[in-house]
């Protein structure tokens, strides 16, 4: 199955239930590595929120979930340049904090969005990202929960988007011209 998004084309890559089930996996490991402690979920918008909102379901312990939105892309390229984290309203200090990120690509959005919260003082901060690209990660970070590798190859849908589209579709489609 294709989709066409503006002027580029893309091919079914990874369908909604094999998503939703990776998800689950990961919000098993979330529950058992935090039971009796209420981790704080922070979303990076926009690409995360439907991520966020089918893993804070998988999670089984107490938790909190907020969103701070940063964004270092445009296109189908990452441009390098990485704007500042906003929206951190919560008081993070003392807190065990997940990083919750549609994608981990090159690792600079993550590297800003880690550099920022060290600075409040966590108890700790852990990352789940639904799609991991390991060729082309250049960041110092341990990802802790990851739902999917895949290769260095451009993606959209299940929130992700090429120049704002896309986001809607349920499953993963995969860029082929
Ligand atoms: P990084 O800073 O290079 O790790 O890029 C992370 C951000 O770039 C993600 O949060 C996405 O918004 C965006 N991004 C990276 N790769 C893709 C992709 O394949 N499709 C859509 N967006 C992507």
């Amino acid at each position: 199955m294709k989709v066409t998004l503006k002027d580029k084309t893309f091919a079914l890559y990874l369908r909604e239930e094999e998503i939703l089930g990776n998800i689950a996996e990961i919000g098993k490991r979330i529950s058992a590595d935090y039971a009796g402690r209420t981790p704080l979920l922070l979303g990076v918008l926009n690409g995360s929120f439907l991520f966020a909102a089918d893993l804070i379901r998988e999670v089984k312990c107490d938790c909190q979930i907020t969103f701070v939105k940063l964004a270092s892309y445009i296109g189908t390229g990452s441009s390098g340049e990485v704007r500042e984290l906003v929206g951190l309203a919560e008081d993070i200090r003392g807190r065990d904090i997940i990083v919750v990120e549609d994608i981990v690509d090159t690792g600079l959005t993550l590297e800003k969005v880690m550099d920022t919260l060290q600075k409040h003082s966590p108890a700790s901060v852990k990352v789940a990202t639904l799609l991991y690209k390991p060729e082309a990660y250049k960041g110092k970070h341990k990802i802790d929960y990851v739902a999917m590798e895949i290769p260095n190859a451009f993606i959209v849908g299940y929130g992700l988007d090429y120049d704002g589209l896309g986001r809607n579709l349920r499953d993963i489609y995969q860029i082929v011209s």
